[in-house]
């Protein structure tokens, strides 16, 4: 078998891990044994986080001291804020978490690795401060207090975001959706960060180099361009004819396709349900509508189904979410599988480094000086 059989990797196996699988049909996912769908509708977010990152569920009384830890590591050292307050108010909102990031590894550096959970934890429970102080600052020309006393990362998020005590059911579809991006095996950023820890490096470099590979289209970027896909249509009409002319024109429809399902993505209709239920709640299902008669038409036209970001669109849209915010909701939530995946590669490590098929000139002379 050549290399060239295996472009993107697709189809090899790069490792073991007991944090997460793909059903063997290809078909499902479950975090630690735990089946996605038990997890999106009877956990939170927090108590899946912990999951992923110690390996159990908490009990009650851990999950209770669990959020009073992650709601006490919200607020930003100075350092931060005014590095935030330096980087440019037309920043794409990744960079500014990917910087975060990275100079929060310079104020708190890891030092050893027996603080790896403790910065899992502070990750997990600052990035939407760091991102919502740069915004309002920005935007507003407020410094925020950014340490709320929510009870949730979602609801923190919606808090910081709308200034405001957030609605109930858009919290409540904000946590689904996190317990859904929370991890997915092998995928390009759980890699890189996983690259990244194999070479003995820091915990935050590692993550720095996650949020760097979420970013782009193929991968986290999707569910914003998702909203872009859908955000053009007036009505389902004019969203089948606007799918037939980009099918024609062999172009990729934002939000469908999957390297490894098959016949469909486990999360896609639990984040439609939440779509709908948002959708009914607001009064208005166009969104849903046009969103609906895409699917329709690539199930028909290609037999694609919809990826996890295809309605995470319109339900984030529907929680009154920016849609720069989308793909740094998705950071906040891998976060957890990140972290779970940099201490799995570090308690059995080896440097990850492949070889390459090369395809270049032979052995040549180096040419005589003229
Ligand atoms: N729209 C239209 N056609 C698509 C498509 C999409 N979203 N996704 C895949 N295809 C087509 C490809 O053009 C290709 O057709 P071809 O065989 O005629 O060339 C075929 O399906 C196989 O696609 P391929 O790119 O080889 O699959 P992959 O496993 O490398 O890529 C994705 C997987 C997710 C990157 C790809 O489906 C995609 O780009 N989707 C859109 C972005 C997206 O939603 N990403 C989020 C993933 S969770």
């Amino acid at each position: 078998m050549t290399a060239t059989d295996h472009r993107g990797l697709a189809g090899v196996s790069a490792g073991e891990t007991a944090i997460s699988t793909v059903e063997a049909s290809g078909d499902g996912l479950f975090y630690r044994g735990y089946d996605i769908h038990d997890l999106a509708t009877r956990s939170s977010f927090e108590a899946v986080a912990y999951l992923l990152i110690h390996g159990t569920l908490p009990d009650s009384a851990t999950l209770k001291a669990y959020r009073i830890k992650l709601q006490s590591l919200r607020s930003l050292p100075d350092a931060l804020k005014a590095i935030l307050e330096q980087l440019p108010a037309n920043a794409n909102p990744m960079d500014i978490l990917r910087t975060g990031c990275s100079a929060l590894g310079c104020i708190e550096a890891e030092r050893s690795t027996l603080q790896q959970t403790d910065i899992a934890d502070r990750l997990m429970a600052s990035f939407a401060s760091m991102l919502l102080y740069w915004h309002h600052f920005h935007a507003n020309g407020k410094r925020i207090n950014t340490q709320t006393d929510d009870d949730s990362i979602a609801a923190h998020f919606l808090h910081l975001l709308h200034d405001k005590a957030p609605d109930e059911l858009h919290c409540r579809a904000v946590d689904a959706s996190l317990i859904l991006y929370a991890e997915h095996e092998f995928n390009a950023s759980t890699f890189a960060a996983r690259v990244t820890t194999a070479t003995l490096s820091d915990f935050y470099s590692a993550i720095t180099s996650a949020i760097g590979t979420l970013r782009g289209p193929l991968h986290g970027g999707a569910n914003e361009a998702a909203m872009e896909l859908i955000a053009q249509f007036e009505n389902p009409a004019s969203a089948e004819a606007g799918l037939l002319e980009m099918l024609a024109k062999k172009q990729l429809i934002m939000g469908f396709g999957h390297r490894v399902y098959r016949h469909c993505d486990p999360r896609s209709p639990i984040i439609k349900q939440w779509s709908k239920d948002l959708s009914e709640a607001a009064g208005d299902m166009s969104l849903f509508n046009i969103s609906e008669r895409i699917e329709q038409v690539m199930q028909r036209e290609k037999g694609m189904f919809p990826n996890l970001d295809f309605y995470s669109a319109s339900a984030y849209h529907l929680c009154d979410i920016p849609k720069p915010f989308f793909t740094p909701l998705f950071v906040i939530a891998r976060t957890s599988g990140w972290a779970a995946h940099i201490i799995e590669q570090r308690s059995d490590n080896r440097l990850i480094r492949p070889t390459a098929e090369y395809i270049g000139p032979t052995p040549r002379e180096y040419p005589d000086d003229e």
